[in-house]
């Protein structure tokens, strides 16, 4: 179905926006569904990002997603959110209602509890202690996600022990931080270890951590996604750990973003995971 002037639009921020993934996604879905609906990129100026949500209010388009560098600055820009946006300090969906207002969500964090899910059936998140590697955004939303989801233990290590220390006084609860000497430790009684850094992204190595400590049960994720197979999942798999790639949490993250813009479900007869693998150019697996 073509796009008539009567479409829902939708759409993906951030700056730089050019190398998404987002809109090859939903517009596959857009396409799978029959929908008259269109889903674009927008990267306005990064002095320029309120102003750009400002315009919107009152539905010029259904909503965004938002990502790096304005989803704080889009958290801050609603007029309500959801708990999971607020203890993770940070939204990655906004929805333009039409008396005005801006709801916010972080569906980041759903999208790694069902990637687990997808990739290791039957597998508990929330059973056993976790190890986040890192304390950017991206460790936040995790942190956030997991303690919602009752996990009994969340540590976050990371270079700067003072971002970690941070994010564990703001969510609080049994979200702690510590410091990289005491990770090998963490690592021997972790259920779930979560890389949350950049590194590894690009192709070159991953976070240093220990991955054959864990116990042989652990479950290993990594959200860098280029490439798809990091240098820290193989040596989770070389370790025999089972593992989750960052391109299955993107995926699942955009889930209820679709249901939020368009009221449907995505249609399962579309493969997005093959078409995302051939845009980042990876065999499909
Ligand atoms: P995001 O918001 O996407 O999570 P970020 O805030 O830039 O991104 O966080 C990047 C994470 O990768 C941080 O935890 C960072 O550690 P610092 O807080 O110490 O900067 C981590 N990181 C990046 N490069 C690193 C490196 N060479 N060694 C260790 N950690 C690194």
């Amino acid at each position: 179905m073509s796009v008539t002037g009567a479409a829902i639009v939708a759409g993906v921020c951030g700056q730089p926006i050019r190398h998404s993934m987002s809109p090859l996604i939903h517009n596959a879905w857009i396409a799978a569904a029959g929908l008259d609906a269109a889903y674009a990129p927008f990267a306005p100026p990064e002095s320029g990002f309120e102003a750009f949500i400002e315009g919107l209010r009152g539905g010029a388009i259904r909503g965004l997603n938002v990502t790096i560098p304005f989803k704080e600055r889009a958290l801050a820009c609603a007029d309500r959110c959801s708990d999971l946006a607020r203890l993770a300090g940070a939204a990655n969906l906004l929805v333009f209602e039409a008396d005005g207002t801006i709801t916010a969500d972080n569906t980041d964090g759903p999208g790694l509890i069902d990637a687990i899910a997808v990739q290791v059936p039957g597998f508990d998140p929330a059973a056993g202690p976790v190890v986040i590697l890192g304390a950017g955004g991206a460790a936040r939303g995790a942190a956030a996600a997991l303690a919602m989801g009752g996990a009994p233990k969340i540590t976050l290590v990371n270079r700067t022990l003072a971002r970690a220390e941070a994010i564990a006084a703001s969510i609080g609860g049994v979200v702690k931080a510590a410091a990289e000497a005491e990770l090998d430790a963490l690592l021997g009684e972790a259920g779930l270890v979560i890389n949350a850094t950049s590194l590894g992204l690009g192709g070159g190595a991953g976070p240093a951590a220990r991955l054959d400590l864990t116990p042989e049960t652990a479950v290993v994720v990594d959200m860098v996604y280029k490439p798809l197979r990091t240098e820290f999942l193989r040596r989770a798999e070389a370790a025999g750990r089972r593992t989750v790639d960052g391109l299955e949490m993107l995926l699942r993250q955009a889930v209820p973003s679709f249901e939020a813009f368009f009221g449907v479900a995505p249609p399962a007869s579309v493969d997005v995971r093959a078409l995302a693998l051939a845009q980042l150019g990876e065999a499909v697996r």
